[in-house]
């Protein structure tokens, strides 16, 4: 027994010196100089990026003039475990310099890691002397997934969750010149017994799982706030013109007072206080639409606070047209058709590398006639929703998945509900997002219990003004707004028959397509995501056509099938699989480099203002749709 204990001590201390080595830098060595590592494929803006990524502002819902980016090169050191929060590396050079905010699988990170479960992260920041507020504020964008953070030897906090925000006042643990903070990060992605929100990421990736992403993969940055500041804001205006705010006050009481006012030209100014509603009508606003996306800035006022903030006004709703379900935008029925968008990129993982090759995506998209694009299982930073808000596309936005293809046990699935509600509190003030979903394909649903029937109505308490997309394909039980199948490569929308889902269509929900097309073509090596393991898989793609031409006309005869069904049945939207191609998935309008465009843009633009003007014709016509009366131009 006690021979037992010593050998577990002396196993233990080894370990412990193990890990230690790779954070200590000791006798003035420094930490291996940051360099692309060169990822399994680039993209034109790899080598733009530089050392200073992500300038931008990165909460544009709610901004204030003093405030200071800490992304660029900060240091890293693997950990082996948990027991290494024990001895956080305080004061100490760690191994190797970072590039934040790109996860660490990335090649822009530098690092390039294989499975980077445990980690260390380490900088110094001053704060600006000029700041004139009271308080300084420690904001993270996202990490994935546990992050313990260390300000000046001091543990100021813990957050748990890949895709949302969290901040933390670290005014009492500063100093006037250097500040250390450190961040421990813990990410199981899906290694075994965890069964966490990863969406497609996965330690092991083959086909349509990807490379995993840990660590801080969006902006960190301080900001200076009063005492009394606003620690929470939504806002939403509709097409008649409410506007509605919420304002949560940092001192916890509600009779702070709130002023808002449109910035430039005023539109309308108003008063009311923290903790409650705010309701107010602006006089005959300017709607958003995809075609014309106006939106309004807005500064909201409480007590010495005072910060930016911007609206639509769009009102989203569900309509029955001469018998059919069919979504509306302002009043006027639209047919949503988007592509399936990862949101993955070969260098920057989660992380696109710049701004522009960001909305590089979106405007792709618009320029091939797509109005929407569905955010399939993982969120995006704040500033793509703003641009999606600027540049006029909608976005039906998936709850991120849990790991698994059973059923999550109690704990797991309350664990996805907390970050369902945090991810859905944080994004619902954006114009774009029209809809949510919350499981797709029964992925980590909790299927015997139609536990989507509760989430559902969480869902709508916390936001009663969007759509809501229960279940995206398979395990339908009647809930939400949708009845939505998936099926490969054919669409079946809205028609009698859906081969792919439990349950048949159901016309007392909107018809639509949550997934089809996927149809591949293996252009060539040169813009493959070049890991054997996922060349190997290509061959799992649903069709696979030898030459562009090919692809295209395919792509002709699906969209016609989609067509027909809006002509003759109840498709009210659907989903093109889907945007970009991703490691071992080659079915993208583009490859993954974004350096091939595959459809013929003009063919592909006529197939689809083809299904908005049949959807458009049906709405505003007779009752009986008749295909020959309907005209194209294509
Ligand atoms: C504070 O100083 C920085 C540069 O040191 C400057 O860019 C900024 O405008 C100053 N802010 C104020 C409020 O004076
Ligand atoms: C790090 O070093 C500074 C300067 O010597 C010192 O003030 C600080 O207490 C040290 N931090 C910790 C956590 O030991
Ligand atoms: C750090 O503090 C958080 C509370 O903010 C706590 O949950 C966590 O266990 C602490 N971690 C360590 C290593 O002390
Ligand atoms: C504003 O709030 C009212 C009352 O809760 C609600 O009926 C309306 O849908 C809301 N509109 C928007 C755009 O949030
Ligand atoms: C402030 O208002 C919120 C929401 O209405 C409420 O939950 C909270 O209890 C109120 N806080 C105080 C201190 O009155
Ligand atoms: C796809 O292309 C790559 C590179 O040319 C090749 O190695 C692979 O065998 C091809 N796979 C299929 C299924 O065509
Ligand atoms: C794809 O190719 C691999 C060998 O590279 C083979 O093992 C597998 O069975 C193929 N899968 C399909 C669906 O053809």
């Amino acid at each position: 027994m006690r021979v037992l204990i010593i050998l577990t001590f002396v196993i233990e201390a080894l370990a412990f010196r193990h890990a230690e080595q790779q954070v200590l830098s000791g006798g003035g060595s420094s930490p291996k100089r940051y360099s692309i590592q060169t990822p399994p494929l680039d993209t034109d803006w790899t080598y733009e990026v530089g050392t200073n990524p992500w300038p931008q502002h990165p909460r544009p819902k709610l901004v204030r003039p003093e405030w200071q980016n800490l992304n660029g090169l900060w240091t890293y050191a693997n950990a082996k475990d948990h027991k290494a929060l024990k001895h956080p590396p305080f004061n100490k050079t760690l191994s190797h310099e970072v590039l934040v905010p790109f996860c660490l699988e990335s090649g822009l990170s530098g690092i390039q890691a294989d499975k980077a479960l445990y980690s260390w992260y380490r900088t110094t920041f001053t704060v600006p002397k000029n700041w004139t507020g009271d308080r300084v504020l420690l904001n993270f964008q996202a990490v994935d997934y546990e992050a313990t953070v260390f300000v000046n030897g001091q543990n100021v906090s813990f957050h748990r969750g890949g895709f949302t925000a969290f901040t933390v006042d670290v005014t009492k643990h500063l100093n006037n010149h250097h500040n250390e903070l450190i961040v421990f990060v813990f990410d199981p992605t899906d290694s075994d017994g965890y069964v966490i929100p990863v969406g497609k990421q996965a330690l092991d990736p083959s086909h349509i799982r990807y490379r995993a992403c840990s660590g801080i993969w969006q902006t960190v940055w301080i900001e200076s706030v009063p005492k009394n500041y606003i620690e929470e804001l939504s806002i939403n205006g509709d097409a008649g013109g409410q506007l509605n705010l919420t304002v949560v006050a940092s001192n916890g009481k509600n009779d702070s007072r709130v002023d808002i006012a449109g910035s430039d030209r005023t539109v309308a100014t108003y008063g009311g206080f923290a903790g409650s509603p705010i309701s107010f009508n602006v006089q005959s606003p300017k709607t958003w639409s995809t075609d014309v996306p106006d939106l309004y800035d807005v500064t909201v006022s409480m007590d010495e606070d005072t910060i930016r903030t911007y609206t639509g006004f769009r009102t989203v709703s569900r309509a029955v047209v001469h018998g059919v379900q069919r979504i509306s935008l302002n009043g006027e029925v639209i047919f949503p058709f988007g592509t399936l968008d990862q949101g993955y990129w070969p260098d920057g993982l989660y992380t696109p590398p710049t701004y522009d090759a960001m909305v590089f995506d979106i405007i792709t998209l618009k320029r091939l006639g797509y109005n929407m694009l569905r955010k399939h299982v993982k969120v995006e930073s704040p500033l793509y929703y703003a641009a999606a808000d600027e540049l006029g596309i909608l976005i039906m936005q998936d709850i991120p998945s849990l790991a698994t293809q059973r059923w999550p046990d109690k704990k797991q699935h309350k664990e996805f509900v907390r970050q369902l509600e945090e991810i859905v509190t944080q994004f619902r003030s954006y114009t774009s997002i029209f809809s949510w979903v919350i499981y797709n394909e029964g992925w980590g649903q909790v299927e015997p219990d139609h536990a989507e029937y509760a989430l559902t109505r969480l869902v709508r308490t916390l936001d009663p003004t969007r759509l809501i997309n229960s279940v995206s394909g398979w395990f339908d039980h009647g809930a939400g707004d949708f009845s939505d199948n998936h099926h490969y490569t054919n669409p079946q929308c809205g028609t009698p028959w859906h081969e792919s889902n439990t349950a048949a269509f159901d016309p007392s929900r909107i018809g639509f397509q949550g997934e089809f097309g996927g149809t591949g073509h293996n252009v060539s090596g040169k813009h493959l995501w070049k890991v054997q393991k996922a060349v190997d898989t290509v061959n799992e793609t649903y069709e696979l056509w030898e030459t562009l031409d090919q692809w295209n006309f395919r792509g002709h005869f699906l969209l016609s099938e989609l067509l027909e069904q809006v002509q003759l049945y109840s498709c009210a939207g659907a989903v093109w699989t889907e945007t970009t191609d991703v490691e071992g998935e080659i079915n993208g309008m583009m490859t993954y480099d974004r350096r091939l465009l595959r459809p013929d843009v003009r063919k592909w633009r006529g197939d689809i203002q083809a299904l908005y003007d049949a959807s458009a014709y049906r709405s505003k016509g007779s009752k009986q749709a008749v295909p020959q009366d309907v005209h194209f131009e294509l």
